[in-house]
């Protein structure tokens, strides 16, 4: 698919079928991820695999009852690593940049599932401390966004956006 074609056909879905996504797909978005740009390249942030039903199910209530979370047969969750930018970054490494590397991160794997012909939606509402407990990550690390994959069961919603002149400032 066409990168512009990717960017219009992205949309959120919230309702997912049963269909599980093959592996060879999933390797291609995970390799997308890897191919994000982080801060320095130091690359601070994880992403957990989230496949069993009974975990899928515990982030449906950490995530205040966002069903599909369950629904879609695979979720990734995006935490940030934060010590791995601090010795170059310091503060701005640990506030800031981990959290852009994550969601660069996250965002890649949105579009590259979106050309692979699955679905996702960002889910960021969530109970850090229960999430970070499901997966089982190291005490550092922070769960910044999740991403169930999967194959589309409704017809996504077309949200508007902006006007570009409202948007964007030509600074003069
Ligand atoms: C940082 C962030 C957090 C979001 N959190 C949630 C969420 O918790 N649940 C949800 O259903 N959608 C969530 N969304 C999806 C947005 O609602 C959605 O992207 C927006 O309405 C635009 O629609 P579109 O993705 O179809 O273009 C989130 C998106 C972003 C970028």
């Amino acid at each position: 698919m066409d990168f512009f074609t990717v960017l219009k056909k992205r949309h959120s879905v919230r309702l997912f079928g049963d269909r599980t996504v093959e592996g060879e797909k999933l390797q291609q978005i995970l390799e997308a991820i890897n191919r994000a740009p982080s801060a320095g390249n130091l690359q601070a942030y994880e992403v957990y695999l989230v496949r069993e039903t009974q975990h899928r199910t515990a982030l449906v209530k950490a995530a205040g009852d966002q069903e599909f979370l369950a629904q879609a047969p695979v979720v990734l969750v995006f935490c940030t690593h934060a010590a791995r930018a601090a010795d170059r970054y310091q503060n701005r490494g640990m506030e800031l940049y981990c959290v852009q590397d994550a969601s660069i991160a996250c965002t890649y794997a949105m579009l590259a599932a979106t050309a692979l012909g699955l679905s996702t939606v960002w889910v960021g509402a969530f109970d850090e401390k229960a999430v970070h407990e499901i997966i089982a990550a190291p005490g550092d690390e922070r769960p910044v966004a999740m991403l169930p994959v999967g194959y589309a069961a409704e017809a996504p919603r077309i949200r508007e956006r902006r006007d570009l002149k409202d948007l964007i400032h030509e600074v003069q």
